[in-house]
């Protein structure tokens, strides 16, 4: 027999500890999630974010009023932001997804391999790729020559972040989120060794989490 919880109890087991992490002040867009003690700063807050989706996703549904997109998002780092953008175009549209790796750590292996193919035959479709963020243009190179083989009517690129200044190819997104400059960041389902993708901002890491003390 159970009886009735003692709510003091219940309480200080679900408490989290109060730790230098919940005291840092950095505005993360969500009142209830501190700033993550791996991140060196907020580059785009989850308010931004969803302002600027908001813009974006009307301007890509302006574009394809006239024909039905079909929308092909990138795994796994595009997860969230396709969520966001699909749901802020209204316009009828379908929907894939496309399994690539290319990237160990906070390095691109320059080595593009598919990991899950699309479900459905793209022939003759207004294909918009979903990108989570456009560094060497290498991943993008590869899906693009992938996609074009199996004859879409037409191809754009949309990414989330661009990062001009990795790029080693001549090869440019039509819309884009928001661009940055060099180094690495995660959250918002970009992630370093798979962590991360669940912060709902992009920061900056702390050089020390993937470089080491030295
Ligand atoms: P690219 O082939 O160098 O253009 O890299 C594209 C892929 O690398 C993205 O889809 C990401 O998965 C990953 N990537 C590149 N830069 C970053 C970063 O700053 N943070 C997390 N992942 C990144």
């Amino acid at each position: 027999m159970g009886g009735i919880p003692d709510p003091t109890v219940e309480q200080k087991r679900h408490s989290p500890k109060r730790n230098d992490t919940q005291e840092r002040t950095q505005n993360t867009g969500m009142a209830t999630q501190p700033l993550h003690e791996d991140m060196e700063q907020v580059l785009f807050s989850a308010d931004q974010i969803q302002e600027r989706i908001t813009t974006l996703g009307a301007e890509i549904a302006r574009d394809y009023a006239e024909k039905e997109p079909h929308l092909i998002t990138i795994l796994k780092g595009s997860i969230p932001f396709i969520a966001d953008l699909m749901r802020a175009m209204d316009v009828p549209m379908t929907l894939d997804v496309l399994g690539v790796s290319s990237y160990a750590g906070t390095q691109s292996s320059g080595e593009v391999r598919l990991t899950k193919d699309l479900d459905d035959a793209i022939e003759g479709r207004h294909v918009v790729v979903i990108e989570d963020i456009i560094d060497t243009g290498l991943t993008l190179s590869y899906v693009l020559r992938n996609l074009r083989q199996r004859m879409p009517a037409s191809v754009k690129v949309v990414t989330f972040l661009d990062k001009p200044s990795g790029r080693g190819t001549q090869i440019e997104a039509d819309y884009v989120g928001f661009t940055i400059p060099g180094g690495f960041v995660v959250g918002y389902g970009l992630d370093w060794n798979q962590r991360y993708r669940n912060l709902p901002y992009v920061g900056i890491l702390k050089r020390e989490v993937y470089a080491g003390p030295f």
